[in-house]
């Protein structure tokens, strides 16, 4: 696409700074080691077909989350959202889920969305404690504002961390917001946010040569499950 970067200029929001996350592996239940890492702009195109599978999946909200992800990787892709991040999990460089965010000031983020395609270990889980783990401690936010689109989310998020609920109206679709303070990040930090850093070297290249993205049927099977659940 032809760009004329005069225009751009003002297209493009305005960006504040925006530390790197630091990649860190995860022993999961089934003892196999999930690399999670913050990915680029130029990633997106493979995000994109990871995500899109699931925008014709109904069932426990996938389509409703994935579309929203669709459109608000594009839109970093093309820089029309501000301060957004993203970072992925990856098995055996295979991408099993991901999650997104913005900082919305320097002081207060704006969680988007998490994504499992790889279910019933807690990809989920453990990558939106990551996200966490990024605004609190490397972007050195104050607080999160939260919501949840599913009842798992809600599970996950909500009850797990004992958000506090607010009036907030939330970017997406203005439910009020769920907050994540630095106190209530580091009270629940032991219980839940996991993951060893460095990232042993022969782990990070492969996670690195090529986020890896399973057939359209494996995405769709893994997601909704051989149990028809
Ligand atoms: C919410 C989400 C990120 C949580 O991911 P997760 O922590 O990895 O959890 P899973 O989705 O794998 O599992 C959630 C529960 O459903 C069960 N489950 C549902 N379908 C399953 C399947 N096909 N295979 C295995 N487990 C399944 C799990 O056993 C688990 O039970 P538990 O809560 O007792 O542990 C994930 O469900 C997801 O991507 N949902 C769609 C998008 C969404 O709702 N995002 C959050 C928006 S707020």
């Amino acid at each position: 696409m032809a760009v004329d970067m005069e225009l751009e200029a003002v297209l493009r929001p305005p960006e504040c700074p925006q530390a790197h996350y630091p990649a860190k592996v995860i022993t999961l239940a089934n003892s196999k080691r999930m690399v999670v890492r913050e990915v680029t702009r130029d990633d997106v195109p493979t995000l994109l077909k990871a995500v899109h599978p699931t925008l014709f999946i109904d069932k426990d909200y996938y389509n409703v989350v994935g579309a929203r992800i669709y459109s608000e990787l594009l839109a970093w892709q093309y820089y029309r959202v501000q301060n957004e991040f993203c970072l992925v999990g990856q098995i055996d460089g295979i991408m099993v889920g991901m999650v997104n965010s913005r900082m919305y000031t320097a002081e207060t983020g704006m969680s988007l969305h998490t994504l499992a395609i790889d279910r019933g270990l807690r990809v989920g889980a453990h990558l939106f404690a990551a996200k966490m783990e990024h605004h609190i401690e490397y972007l050195g936010q104050d607080e999160v504002l939260i919501v949840a689109e599913s009842p798992i989310g809600f599970r996950r998020w909500m009850i797990e961390y004992g958000l506090e609920p607010t009036t907030i109206p939330h970017e997406l679709g203005g439910a009020p917001s769920y907050r994540l303070t630095r106190e209530l990040y580091f009270a629940s930090k032991a219980r839940l946010v996991v993951g060893d850093r460095p990232v042993p070297e022969e782990l990070m290249a492969l996670a690195e040569k090529e986020i890896v993205v399973a057939d359209e049927a494996m995405i769709r099977e893994k997601i909704v499950g051989l149990r028809g659940r």
